[in-house]
């Protein structure tokens, strides 16, 4: 099964878990569009209203288009995202796409938290971490972090800043810091990460949540 067959799979899967009129967190990246544009589907053909509490501008456009109704609720029945990774306790890392922070704000506010993983996304254990920054911190975080592993400020070009490169600049103003490293206790690193003065937020996701998975070759 191809990756893109299996994100959408996994968007329609998650889909047919939302009631009408419920609050929904929508989630940002490649996997939980697929989750928006079968919600969509599904408001389309069976004209159901479903709200919508998006966690970035790409999901918020998204969901316009899919005529899912943008609102700012405090109350979220439930909140649907991807991972970048997912342990074999469930944690989660995200980030990647650089919504962490919003994407924090939404998944923790939710009554629950579904997590859509392909099956690329699974590991033993967290190898990278995703830290979201305030730019007069760069050079305290960057040396604090440094203890945790390699530590890249994010670039627009995806690689180690060099003269002339554009910092990659999140949607509340923030620059980020790309970790490789390996997470033996995640709640205790998310915990420990938000401490360093400077740090907006961190991509480790470590509330409880279920994970929508399906394993490799089998079909739907
Ligand atoms: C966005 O900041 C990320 O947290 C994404 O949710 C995560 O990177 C998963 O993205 P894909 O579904 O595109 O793999």
């Amino acid at each position: 099964m191809s990756q893109a067959y299996e994100k959408r799979d996994l968007g329609v899967t998650a889909s047919r878990m939302i009631k009408d009129g419920m609050v929904v967190g929508l989630g940002t990246g490649s996997t939980a569009a697929e989750f928006i544009k079968a919600l969509g589907e599904r408001i389309r053909t069976e004209g159901i209203t479903v709200y919508g509490v998006p966690t970035s501008y790409q999901a918020h456009l998204l969901a316009e288009q899919h005529n899912i109704q943008i609102v700012t609720s405090q109350t979220i029945d439930i909140a649907v995202d991807g991972a970048d990774q997912v342990d074999h306790h469930d944690f989660i890392s995200k980030g990647g796409g650089g919504a962490l922070l919003k994407e924090k704000l939404v998944d923790y506010r939710a009554d629950r938290l579904m997590i859509l993983a392909d099956f690329h996304k699974f590991v033993e254990k967290i190898t990278k971490v995703f830290v979201e920054v305030h730019p007069q911190a760069i050079h305290s975080v960057q040396e604090e972090l440094s203890q945790y592993g390699t530590c890249v400020l994010r670039t627009v070009h995806g690689h180690p800043i060099e003269e002339g490169d554009q910092v990659f600049i999140t949607e509340s103003g923030n620059v980020i810091f790309d970790v490789k490293t390996t997470v033996e206790d995640p709640v205790r690193m998310e915990r420990e990460l938000n401490a360093i003065h400077g740090v907006m937020e961190n991509g480790l996701f470590t509330r409880t949540c279920i994970v929508i998975q399906r394993p490799r070759g089998i079909p739907g």
